[in-house]
């Protein structure tokens, strides 16, 4: 549904995104996450056909991007980072023109039923001048939707929300994933990455991981291996074996990095009992996405 090949755009001496390959099945959710600078809205003005590319290609909806916007454009919705509006103008009045512009059957009725769907209805009649920030995101994400495409490029739709809003907002496009929408998702927020991506592209101006969630911090986590010891010894962590790099105890938890701790842990198990060790829990270290990000960007230091 989305597709990329070595995607790369400069603006002057500065790579803004580089060799960027990339694809997305039809009703899938990536995730674009990457520091300030990194070129994620680069990348999705390119993909909505905003933003030509120096060099690469990319597809949206089996079509060409930079070949055939006029195609392009009914099929895909874009929430920009500030979308905008003609703020003197009525809620109502502003989605009608992008439904015109988008050519939509029945404009009149897709406003109605869109403004409904985020809520919006009642405030249909006021100036969008006069909308809160947490109210202009959701018409924002009405103007993308009012045309019903099958892809939606949302870049950054929770940022400067509530907690309370943005969860809303969360909700709602975890609502449009169920509808096998396709979607690529910028955003900052690792746990809404989690929570909402069928797949996680990590972009520091290059593609620096592209994996499911999960499979992200499986393939990122420590190979570490947490044991909880009733009767911690020192000499516990002089454990003689081949697959371990190192041992340590902190108060009665010892950690031992090893290899491959699922296929490890059972001779570790066995071998600390021989030593006389009181086991209470083995765990794995579980790691947040967050971690795993910072590793893979670089701690500390952004892109720019
Ligand atoms: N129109 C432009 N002219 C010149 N440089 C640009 C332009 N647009 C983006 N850039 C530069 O390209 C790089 C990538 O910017 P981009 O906006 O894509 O990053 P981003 O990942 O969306 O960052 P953020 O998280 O801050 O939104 C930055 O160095 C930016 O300054
Ligand atoms: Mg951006």
């Amino acid at each position: 549904m989305i597709r990329t090949e070595g995607l790369t755009r400069r603006f002057g001496d500065r790579t803004a995104v580089e060799d960027l390959t990339l694809e997305v099945e039809a009703g899938e959710v990536l995730g674009l996450l990457g520091p300030n600078g990194a070129g994620k809205t680069t990348t999705v003005r390119m993909l909505a056909g905003l933003l030509a590319p120096t060099s690469g290609r990319a597809w949206v909806a089996g079509h060409e991007v930079g070949r055939e916007p006029g195609a392009i454009r009914p099929k895909v919705g874009f929430l920009p980072e500030t979308p905008g509006f003609y703020k003197r103008l009525s809620v109502e009045r502003n989605l009608r023109y992008f439904a015109q512009l988008y050519g939509v059957p029945q404009p009149q009725a897709a406003v109605r039923r869109v403004l409904e769907r985020l809520s919006l209805w009642d405030r249909r009649g006021e100036a969008v001048a006069t909308l809160s920030k947490g109210l202009r995101q959701r018409l924002g994400l009405a103007r993308a939707l009012v045309h019903e495409p099958q892809v939606l490029f949302l870049d950054e739709p929770t940022s400067g929300l509530d907690p309370e809003s943005a969860r809303e907002v969360r909700e709602f496009i975890g609502e449009l994933a169920g509808e096998r929408r396709t979607i690529l998702l910028c955003t900052h927020n690792l746990a809404e990455a989690e929570e909402l991506s069928t797949w996680i592209a990590v972009l520091r101006t290059r593609l620096v991981a592209l994996d499911r969630p999960g499979e992200l911090k499986r393939r990122l986590s420590g190979s570490r291996i947490l044991v909880d010891l009733a009767n911690p010894r020192p000499e516990f962590t002089s454990l003689a074996l081949p697959f371990v790099r190192g041992a340590s105890l902190d108060g009665s938890v010892l950690a031992v990095d090893v290899e491959d701790p699922e296929r490890e842990a059972p001779a570790l198990v066995r071998r600390l009992v021989e030593l006389g060790a009181e086991i209470q829990a083995v765990r794995r270290e579980e790691r947040t996405l967050e971690e795993v990000y910072l590793e893979l960007v670089g701690r500390g230091d952004g892109a720019d």
